[in-house]
């Protein structure tokens, strides 16, 4: 049976993927690569990876050293910062507080498994601090998503099996790495995008566990 609840939390639990989008958008236009669906394809993507991509899509991949990378990467993260500031409990996803609330009130365990450095500041921004004790730290993993490395840790901090933990994600990479981690997926958002995900929702507002145990039958 369903014990745990593994969050994604960039595009699931708060909308900072529009943020992450803006802020490697920028850099990319520094560098004049062009690239369509930057936004979708840099989610679930760790900084050093995404920045990666994008020098490949330019072609540019040899043009710069390891510390000029870091330099770039230090410089989107820097405008990814500004952009966070001014987060809120507002800032919270519509349906998300309410599912938060109907896990905890049902005793299930919920970790967080975001490839985001970012991620316990903007908890604390949404005032969601409390709720998400048990993080996986992205600096502890030897592969970011799609390897399903950060969802098995996010069970083993839960002290669940991977099969008694839904794993929940708005990025294709995402959802690979929960299948691959034998986890239940549920993709939030474009289907066309989360078409691997065994249960699939257009928006995180049908996030109940009514509909989720409705989904598993
Ligand atoms: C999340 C986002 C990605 C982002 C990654 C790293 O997975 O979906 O778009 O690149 O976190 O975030 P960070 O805040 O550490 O740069
Ligand atoms: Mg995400």
């Amino acid at each position: 049976a369903i014990k745990g609840f593994v969050f994604d939390l960039d595009g699931v639990v708060t909308d900072t993927s529009r943020y992450h989008a803006k802020a490697w958008g920028q850099l990319a236009d520094k560098l004049g690569v062009n690239y369509p669906n930057l936004g979708d394809a840099v989610k679930g993507i760790s900084r050093m990876d995404a920045l990666e991509m994008i020098l490949k899509k330019g072609g540019l991949e040899n043009n710069y050293s390891a510390a000029e990378k870091e330099k770039l990467a230090t410089e989107k993260n820097d405008n990814y910062v500004q952009l966070i500031q001014h987060m809120t409990p507002n800032d919270i996803l519509p349906g998300m507080a309410a599912f938060l609330k109907e896990l905890q009130a049902n005793d299930y365990g919920i970790a967080l498994a975001s490839a985001s450095k970012n991620a316990p500041t903007i908890l604390d921004k949404i005032g969601l601090k409390d709720v998400f004790t048990k993080i996986v730290d992205p600096a502890t993993l030897s592969h970011g998503k799609p390897d399903p490395e950060i969802f098995v840790k996010g069970a083993q901090l839960l002290d669940l099996k991977p099969e008694q933990c839904i794993g929940l994600e708005d990025a294709a990479a995402g959802i690979t790495a929960i299948n691959a981690a034998n986890e239940v997926s549920v993709g939030i958002g474009s289907k066309d995008l989360l078409h691997e995900a065994d249960i699939n929702f257009a928006d995180t507002e049908d996030v109940t566990l009514a509909n989720i145990k409705a989904a598993m039958q």
